[in-house]
């Protein structure tokens, strides 16, 4: 049974106060399901949420990290010192990083392996903007985004990966993909994974939806086969709206 997990990505929200707020809050709810819960703060706010969370079953997670080591790279953060703060994951790929900080898919597969030299596990995030989807290019799109970045990788590197299927012009916008189009995406990118390293493999990897989960479509978005879960945005904003999707398993 692959891993079932809800992410909450804070992005550039939240100060240390209203950071400590949010986790008191997520703190009230019970979950009722058996997913993974994660959160990613920004940066500052990384190492007093995993004193607030360490002891509870929410994960905390970062949002981005550097590909060195350490060195002359101002205003960057690396794998060591996110695991000094007790964090064990990370986001890489997002849309955001790749359209505003210029992320290309070759910087993305040198952070996915410094992550993993680090034993961290990446949840690496996908997805077509709407000319692609329009011009029906999307599957070409996201299949040369999972092979540039991942492929070089050995099979067992995919135990510490966890896909995001993010379609930009989903994100922040109130449009979701529609639980068949996810799901055809998510097994599209299943199949791309077994062709290259066999059914075993891809059929243990968890595929993420992201792009305007809210309570009231997480339901039928999760219950599709090859969707194992969510990396939300805005309403991980929200604890009683994020509690709703972790439990809309
Ligand atoms: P959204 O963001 O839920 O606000 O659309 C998703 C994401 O960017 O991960």
């Amino acid at each position: 049974m692959r891993k079932q997990i809800v992410a909450g990505n804070w992005k550039m929200n939240n100060d240390l106060a209203q950071t400590e707020a949010l986790i008191t809050e997520l703190k009230k709810w019970t979950k009722t399901s058996d997913a993974s819960i994660m959160v990613a703060p920004t940066f500052t706010n990384l190492w007093q949420a995993y004193q607030s969370l360490k002891d509870t079953h929410i994960e905390v997670i970062a949002q981005n990290m550097h590909f060195a080591k350490n060195g002359a790279y101002t205003g960057e953060i690396s794998a060591t010192m996110l695991k000094s703060v007790g964090v064990e994951t990370v986001i890489l790929g997002h849309s955001e990083r790749r359209e505003y900080f210029n992320e290309t898919d070759e910087l993305l597969a040198k952070k996915v392996d410094a992550a993993l030299e680090n034993e961290m596990t990446v949840i690496f995030c996908f997805g077509e903007v709407l000319a692609d989807r329009k011009s029906n290019n999307h599957e070409k799109v996201v299949e040369s985004q999972i092979k540039n970045a991942l492929f070089h990788l050995k099979a067992w590197d995919f135990k510490r990966i966890i896909l995001a299927y993010e379609p930009v012009w989903a994100i922040g916008t109130g449009e979701t993909a529609s639980p068949e189009q996810a799901q055809d995406m998510h097994a599209f990118v299943r199949k791309t994974l077994a062709d290259k390293y066999g059914y075993e493999i891809a059929n243990s990897v968890s595929i993420l939806y992201g792009g305007s989960v809210k309570p009231n479509n997480a339901q039928e978005i999760f219950s599709k086969p090859d969707v194992d879960g969510g990396l939300i945005g805005g309403a991980a904003l929200n604890a009683e709206d994020f509690f709703a999707i972790v439990n809309a398993f």
